[in-house]
Formats: structure tokens, C-alpha cells, sequence
């Protein structure tokens, strides 16, 4: 039996340093069985999923999908798009409905803060945010950190650069939350339209001028910025973003030699990161991917009841 307490994963916040390291170790565990020909182990056999998604994803929604199946769980997924939600269904009325059909989870992607919180107080099933506005992800930071330490060693004394659209991101709220907690230095740096007031403290250094963030990093990682939260009234152009806040074969050189380069997806190729440095020797992006699968399985396992059946 695991020590994981957490009926839910709602947010970074919530967890210690303990609990980060139970849930990358139990990815690392993990993660050999997605190479495997068959790639299916009857962990959670019998147990139910729904990934009930009210924002577009690729890799989250897929991940969490193949994580649950490669688990032997049933898994099914509900886009709001495609579902009642179009006619007006609330969303407490929607996740009632969901939860009469007896799901052990409910993943959930909203474009609303605190959204997964509020089914966890109202539902009896777990709750697993895989993001929710501008609030948090946690999964993508446990794998941001997953792909770190695999590279790194451990992530205790890095220094870690995030840049870009942090007012909007949910990524850089959970990354600052775990990586300050695994003892990372983390610095972040934004033009000031997207740097939210305050974020020192909770531990990030602040910068405005990317350069001076990035020089000594031992990791640089991009933010996508979302036009689809702020609207085009943050910056004068995305080429002058690019300019100043994009990421290129010059400025990288200000990081550490060894230095790694990530990306949460999607990449908006030429703005935040070149091409080049996207599909450079340097970048880890697709590690990123990779890693959550994993990670989506130990969350799914633990959040379970974290007993490992005959494999
Ligand atoms: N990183 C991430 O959350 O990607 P998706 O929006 O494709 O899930």
C-alpha cells in the first residue's frame, strides 16, 4: 500500500516534496511498461475513468486516455462540444449525471478556475484537474519534472528560467509550486502586461528582461502565449514579442551549455522558440510527451488506492 493520501489531485499546491517524489518514482516504475509489445498490465481492472474535457487538448486528454487503458481501466471521454453541455447543462448537472454511472475518476479540463475543486467537494468520486484556466496543471508540471530529473539527476539546486505569457499559464503557476518544492531555483520572466503582481511571492525571482533570466539556466522552458485568454491587447505584435521573448539559437547560448530546452505544447513555431531550438539537440519536448503517459498512470494508480495488482 502507497503513502499517498490525496483522495484528489486538484492542484501542486496541495502537495509536499514527499508527495512528488512517491508520484515520479511511481512514474519511473512505470514507464517501461509503454515500451513493452503488449503494453497493458491489469492494474486498475474494473475501475472506470471519464475524461470529461470542456477545453481542446492533444496531449493531456490522449495521455490520460492511454494511461487509464494501459492500466486495463475503462476509459471514456466526453469533449463538451459533443455533449449536452452545448444545450445549456451545468456544469455540477453534467458531472451529477457522469457520476450516477458509478466512474471511479473524473479527469477534468475547464477553462475555469477552481472548477475541479468544486466537484470535489460535491462529488463522491476522485477528481483529477488536468487543468483548469489560468489556475493550475499538475500533471504537465509532474512531468516537466519527471523529464528534469531523468536528464538532471534530481532537480534540488537547478536553476530553472520560464518564459513567457506567465500571467495565463497554468504550467508556470504549477511548475513554481513543485519545483520550488524539489528546491529549484525558479525565475520567471515577462513583458510586464503578463507578469501577474505578487508572484515573488511565492517564491519565483522576477524578471523583465529574458536574457538576464535565461543566462546560467539549467533549464529554459517556453511558454505558449494564449491569445485564447488574453486576446491580442497584451503585446504590440507577436514579431516583436518573438524579439524580445522568443527563445533562438543566440540567446540559448546565454544558458547553460548543457542546458535543456522544454516546451509544454502547443509550440507557436517562430514565436516563443525558433524552429531551430525547437527541433535542436538541446530540446526535451517530446521526453516531455513521453513522460506523461507515465506520470497520468501513477496519478490514475494512486489516486486508486495505490495497490499494484499481479503484473
Ligand atoms: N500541454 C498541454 O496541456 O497540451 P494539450 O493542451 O494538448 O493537452
Amino acid at each position: 500500500m502507497s503513502s499517498f493520501r490525496h483522495k484528489h489531485i486538484l492542484g501542486i499546491e496541495d502537495l509536499s516534496r514527499e508527495d512528488i517524489e512517491l508520484i515520479l518514482d511511481t512514474a519511473a516504475s512505470f514507464k517501461e511498461i509503454n515500451t513493452r509489445d503488449i503494453k497493458k498490465v491489469p492494474t486498475l481492472r474494473g475501475k472506470t475513468i471519464i475524461n470529461l474535457f470542456y477545453e481542446a487538448s492533444t496531449r493531456t486528454r490522449t495521455s490520460f486516455e492511454i494511461a487509464g487503458k494501459r492500466l486495463s481501466a475503462d476509459t471514456i471521454n466526453i469533449s463538451a462540444s459533443a455533449s449536452s453541455v452545448v444545450k445549456g447543462e451545468t456544469l455540477e448537472d453534467t458531472a451529477r449525471n457522469i457520476e450516477a454511472m458509478h466512474p471511479d475518476i473524473i479527469v477534468m479540463r475547464h477553462g475555469a478556475s477552481g472548477s475541479p475543486h468544486y466537484l470535489a467537494e460535491r462529488l463522491d468520486c476522485a477528481i483529477v484537474n488536468a487543468g483548469d484556466g489560468a489556475h493550475e496543471h499538475p500533471s504537465q508540471a509532474l512531468l516537466d519534472m519527471m523529464t528534469i530529473r531523468e536528464h538532471k539527476g534530481e532537480i534540488d539546486g537547478l536553476t530553472v528560467a520560464i518564459v513567457g505569457d506567465i500571467a495565463h499559464s497554468r504550467v508556470a503557476r504549477s511548475n513554481l509550486y513543485g519545483l520550488t518544492k524539489m528546491g529549484a531555483k525558479v525565475r520567471l520572466a515577462a513583458p510586464g502586461t503578463m507578469m501577474p503582481p505578487g508572484i515573488e511571492r511565492l517564491g519565483a525571482e522576477v524578471y523583465h528582461d529574458m536574457n538576464e533570466a535565461i543566462r546560467g539556466a539549467d533549464v529554459v522552458m517556453m511558454l505558449r502565449i494564449q491569445l485564447e485568454r488574453q486576446g491580442n491587447t497584451m503585446l504590440p505584435t507577436l514579431r516583436e514579442y518573438a524579439r524580445y521573448y522568443g527563445l533562438n539559437p543566440e540567446n540559448l547560448q546565454l544558458a547553460k551549455k548543457d542546458a535543456l530546452v522544454m516546451h509544454p505544447g502547443p509550440i507557436n513555431r517562430g514565436v516563443e522558440l525558433s524552429s531551430v531550438v525547437a527541433d535542436g539537440p538541446q530540446n526535451v519536448i517530446l521526453d516531455q510527451v513521453e513522460n506523461g503517459v507515465a506520470v497520468r498512470m501513477a496519478l490514475l494508480y494512486l489516486v486508486s488506492g495505490g495497490e499494484k495488482a499481479e503484473e
